[in-house]
């Protein structure tokens, strides 16, 4: 499974690449306010860092306003992925722009249809969003074990990418769901390499070496 980052933020990916767990980047319009920044500024910066797919998100609702946005975004880095919301206009453009060769990435996806729906407008990813659908009640890697179904057994050549991951129980169960991807919100990776028990580990050896007396 890939890694990618959920954030907008230059110095969470700038300590994260270092360990190679950055196999591309994912953003949204609230993790772009956050930072505060010029949104081209912030892609083409992270863009220039990852050498995997950059997502960056329209904001249009209608098709001509996501494909003006989408053709110039496309043009800020080579790695650039145009996310688009999955609504009719969003699957009419993704639709326009597999034809055109531009990648996107179809986000906010909440069922097993939205997501096929997706992958046959020709979507390069798909963002099934985990933690929103376990903030409601329904068991959101259900979904991607099932998108991944769908997928293998007609073939389509559609990634997914598990979105609004939470937790480490999240990452470890997309892994077995088969995502191909899970986008991992920066402040949540450090607990995923993090154990008491290794801390302790070092710990016990360190105290058992000095009793050795040894430097
Ligand atoms: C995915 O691409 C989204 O940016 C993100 O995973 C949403 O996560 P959230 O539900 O924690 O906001």
């Amino acid at each position: 499974m890939k890694f990618f980052l959920d954030t907008g933020n230059v110095e969470e990916i700038k300590r994260i690449i270092k360990l190679g767990l950055v196999d591309g980047v994912t953003t949204n319009p609230s993790l772009i306010a956050k930072e505060g920044r010029d949104f081209k500024q912030v892609i083409q910066e992270i863009a220039g860092m990852v050498s995997g797919p950059v997502s960056a998100e329209v904001i249009s609702l209608d098709v001509p306003g996501m494909l003006k946005e989408a053709h110039d975004i496309a043009t800020w880095a080579p790695n650039v992925v145009i996310k688009l919301p999955l609504t009719e206009a969003g699957l009419e453009a993704t639709h326009q722009l597999a034809q055109e060769g531009i990648k996107t990435n179809v986000t906010l996806i909440f069922s097993a249809a939205q997501g096929l729906m997706a992958a046959k407008a020709g979507a390069t990813f798909i963002s099934p969003f985990v933690g929103r659908l376990d903030d409601i009640g329904v068991e959101g890697m259900e979904l991607v074990s099932n998108l991944r179904q769908i997928l293998d057994i007609y073939g389509l050549p559609t990634e997914i990418i598990a979105a609004s991951i939470r937790s480490i129980a999240h990452v470890e169960n997309a892994a077995l769901a088969g995502a191909h991807i899970a986008t991992i919100p920066g402040s949540l990776l450090p607990s995923l390499w993090k154990h008491p028990l290794t801390d302790n580990g070092i710990d016990r050896f360190l105290k058992d070496w000095e009793k050795m007396g040894q430097k």
